[in-house]
Parts: structure tokens; C-alpha cells; sequence
């Protein structure tokens, strides 16, 4: 006689959860034994609905592959399927996590240069907060651009913070040292750095704040996360650059990928 056994649901315990603004929160959760990853990659997680069917999301990782708990950063869409749900998540509760992480946004998909640009609006900041808090990084390159765009200042205080916290974080602290430039905008609220960043980048105004030069395929890689016409945007401002998509199997010079949305 063979018997079917129930497909195993990987599922995961809440530890934490936080939310920044009603359109923002993050959480954080136990790490299957089995799931190992490289920063930047994303892995599918979500939540059983009433008819015992799994409803699942990706999720960029947003902690760092040396971490003991997985933490994911999210917006909470108002019908969204899966984040109208998530967001009521408490400390304790279950969530399923699929253990094989797939990604563009990892270090291996790009050349060896001086410098990296991490370029994220939004929640897409998610796959940052992994690679920031990764040694790997700073050994590669000399400078990173760390530049995130959000609607209003509120929506920064998730990478604000964490940023802040890096230098005397026990572990990375040393190895950032005075590699990391955080240059964080906003479009709808005034703030020190107003504008999208695609603008900023064209019109020369982030070159001038940080007194960096026009970007250039011999020194500079970008990494790209968010909606999908910002990642056309910046793919455009790559090209006239002269620089080329790069993957796990043919590193070049900049990666996209869209951030988590629904
Ligand atoms: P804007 O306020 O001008 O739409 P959202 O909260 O909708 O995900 O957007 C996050 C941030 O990304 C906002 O500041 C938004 O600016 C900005 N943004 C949206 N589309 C683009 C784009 N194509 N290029 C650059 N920034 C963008």
C-alpha cells in the first residue's frame, strides 16, 4: 500500500516584529537548520490561508547569511493577499519559509572595481540591509553608495537606523570602517537630499554632494532594487554608460531586481 505524506511546510517561528509607519514593518523569525544563502538572495515565505493552502511572497533576506534569525523588511498592502495578513503577525506566530534562496543581487554576479552603488527605493532597500552587514562586501570594494529613495522621511528610519547602528556593531563594525556612504532622499517630504535618485544621478547632483565622478564601467557597479520603471530608469543611465547586466554566470558591471510589492 503507499501511503502520501503531507508536503513539509518549513515552518518558522516570529521572534520580533516592528512597524516603522502604517505602510512599513519589518519581523523577524527563526532560520531553518537547512537554509544557507548569499546576502542579497531572496527565498519565498508566507502564511497558510483557510483552506490549508500555503499563500506565498518573495522576499528579498534582509539579515545578513552570518545571522542566527532571518528578518524581512515589508509594506503592507492594503488588499494585498499576502501582506493584509502579514502585517498582523505577533511574536510567536508561524510563518512558512522556503528554503532555497535564489537572486541577481549578489556579489558574484558582478565584476571586481573601487567602487559600488546600491540603489533602492522603498522596500528594496531589503536586500541591502543583508549585503551592508556582509564583510564580503567591504573586502571587494573601497567605496559604497548606499542610496535609498522614499516618499517621506518616516519611510527612512528603517535603513537610518541600521546604518547608524553598523560602526560599533560588534561584529561588522571594523570591517565597514570608512567604506560606507549613506545618501538617503526623499520625494514627497522636504529633506536635506530632495528627489528621486534617478534624477539625482543624471543631473550630477549626487556626483557633487559626495564628490564622486560620473559613473564609469573601469571603477563602479551598481546594485538595483525597486519598482519595475525604476530598474528600467537606472538600466538606461547604465547603458549610456556603458555598462552591461551581469548574473551568476556572466558577472559585469550592474544587477536589478524588483522589489517584493504585494
Ligand atoms: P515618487 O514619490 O516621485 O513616486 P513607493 O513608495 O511608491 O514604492 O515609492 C518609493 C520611492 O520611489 C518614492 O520616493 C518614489 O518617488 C520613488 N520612485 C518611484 N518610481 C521611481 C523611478 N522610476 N525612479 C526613481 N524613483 C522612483
Amino acid at each position: 500500500m503507499t501511503t502520501t505524506r503531507p508536503i513539509a511546510p518549513h515552518t518558522q517561528t516570529v521572534t520580533s516584529v516592528r512597524h516603522y509607519t502604517d505602510r512599513l514593518f519589518s519581523f523577524r523569525v527563526t532560520r531553518p537548520q537547512s537554509l544557507r544563502f548569499r546576502s542579497g538572495e531572496f527565498v519565498m515565505i508566507g502564511l497558510m490561508e483557510d483552506n490549508n493552502k500555503p499563500l506565498l511572497r518573495a522576499y528579498s533576506i534582509a539579515s545578513p547569511s552570518w545571522d542566527d534569525e532571518l528578518e524581512f523588511y515589508s509594506i503592507k498592502v492594503k488588499d494585498g493577499p499576502l501582506t493584509s495578513k502579514l502585517k498582523n503577525i505577533k511574536i510567536g506566530d508561524e510563518l512558512i519559509v522556503r528554503p532555497k534562496p535564489v537572486g541577481t543581487l549578489v556579489l558574484d554576479a558582478l565584476l571586481p572595481a573601487k567602487r559600488i552603488y546600491l540603489i533602492a527605493t522603498g522596500t528594496g532597500f531589503a536586500p541591502f540591509a543583508s549585503l551592508i552587514r556582509d564583510p564580503d562586501l567591504y573586502e571587494r570594494y573601497d567605496e559604497v553608495i548606499l542610496c535609498h529613495t522614499c516618499r517621506d522621511l518616516a519611510e527612512l528610519d528603517y535603513s537610518k537606523e541600521l546604518v547608524n547602528s553598523l560602526p560599533t556593531d560588534p561584529l561588522i563594525g571594523e570591517f565597514i570602517g570608512d567604506k560606507l556612504t549613506y545618501y538617503p532622499t526623499t520625494t514627497r517630504e522636504n529633506s536635506i537630499n530632495m528627489g528621486r535618485i534617478t534624477k539625482l544621478l543624471v543631473d550630477g547632483t549626487l556626483s557633487k554632494d559626495l564628490n564622486l565622478p560620473p559613473l564609469n564601467p573601469e571603477t563602479d557597479r551598481l546594485m538595483v532594487c525597486g519598482s519595475i520603471d525604476l530598474n528600467n530608469d537606472i538600466k538606461k543611465i547604465c547603458d549610456a554608460a556603458g555598462m552591461n547586466e551581469g548574473s551568476n554566470s556572466s558577472p559585469s558591471h550592474f544587477v536589478v531586481e524588483k522589489a517584493f510589492v504585494g
